[in-house]
């Protein structure tokens, strides 16, 4: 997710409710050779020591397309994953992403672009069942035939955004589609799962290879565990995530403290005093004075 999963994000996630695999946020490839590369590759930010991490990557330039996997190839990432699903007006007016759906001829030259680049890594696909309608069926065999590793497929069509609910069972009949096609390739589903249990369930109904969550983790850190945090976990969790911000802000100054502040609503909810501490830490102005309050409240709960 753009400005949520960077590094020190993942790292938490890691450390305390671990998932299978990350993404990376999606990163523009088409400004790379250029001064702009600089920004853009902050989205591939990783630590050394991440292993399940997948760089997400988007743009319109096939040529790019092939640069940038070379270099996610010479870097270690676990498998290059091309964003054909983002709906946002600004890229489906520029022809990318989700208008991929619309464009068969430019997403089999980024498609091979960068099963090229990539070498040995693995090559997936995210997207969702169309642009401006349901597309799915051509679509997803289409995708299918062109030797992916991976597909997540995303319940809804570009247009719709997330007026409407994911359908699963289009999602489930793609899966079958793109399996018929090329039985080896590994399908997601993705859309509106806030736990394990109704993961599980439609990975069983589905016969689907797993899925993916993503705002599911707003209302609940601990989602991939299967858990809810307790009061006293989820002021540890913040604190240490306002620490490492702290830490890697020195280096990494894409993010201000405001874009960090909604990570309090995932961390501080659900708790006797939540709301009221909730609102102190917005209108903190500094990450060290919202550390302070967070202090604080560990000294008063702890026996
Ligand atoms: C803040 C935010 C940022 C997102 N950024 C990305 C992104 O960079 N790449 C991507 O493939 N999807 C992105 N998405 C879409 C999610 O990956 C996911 O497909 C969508 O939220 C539906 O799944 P969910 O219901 O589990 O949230 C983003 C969603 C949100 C809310």
């Amino acid at each position: 997710m753009e400005a949520v999963t960077d590094r020190v994000f993942r790292y938490m996630i890691e450390t305390y409710a671990p998932a299978d695999l990350y993404f990376t946020e999606f990163c523009c490839v088409d400004s790379w050779d250029t001064p702009g590369w600089s920004v853009s590759s902050k989205r591939l930010d990783r630590y050394p020591n991440e292993t399940k991490l997948i760089a997400q990557i988007w743009g319109s330039n096939p040529d790019k397309y092939y640069q940038v996997s070379r270099y996610l190839a010479a870097n270690n990432y676990q498998g290059v994953d091309i964003n054909m699903g983002c709906p946002d007006k600004a890229v489906i007016k520029k022809g990318c992403c989700a208008a991929l759906a619309d464009n068969q001829p430019l997403a089999r030259e980024i498609i091979q672009a960068v099963q090229e680049g990539a070498g040995n890594l693995p090559v997936s696909v995210k997207t969702r069942l169309g642009n401006k309608s349901d597309q799915s069926e051509i679509w997803v065999e289409f995708l299918a035939k062109q030797g992916i590793d991976m597909l997540t497929m995303h319940g809804r069509i570009a247009k719709d955004m997330s007026k409407y609910p994911a359908d699963w069972e289009k999602i489930g009949r793609s899966s079958v589609i793109a399996k018929s096609v090329n039985p080896d390739i590994k399908f997601l589903g993705n859309g509106d799962l806030l736990d394990l249990d109704q993961a599980k369930h439609y990975i069983d109904l589905y016969q689907l290879d797993g899925v993916m969550i993503a705002r599911g983790i707003f209302s609940n850190f601990f989602v991939f565990s299967g858990k809810k945090g307790t009061k006293s976990e989820l002021l540890k969790v913040a604190k240490k995530h306002l620490e490492l911000f702290i830490d890697s802000n020195q280096e990494y100054c894409l993010r201000r403290y405001s874009s960090f502040k909604k990570f309090f609503k995932m961390y501080i909810r659900e708790f006797e005093g939540a709301d009221q501490l909730r609102s102190r830490l917005m209108t903190t102005t500094t990450p060290e004075q919202a550390l302070d309050l967070l202090s604080d409240q560990e000294t008063l709960a702890s026996p």
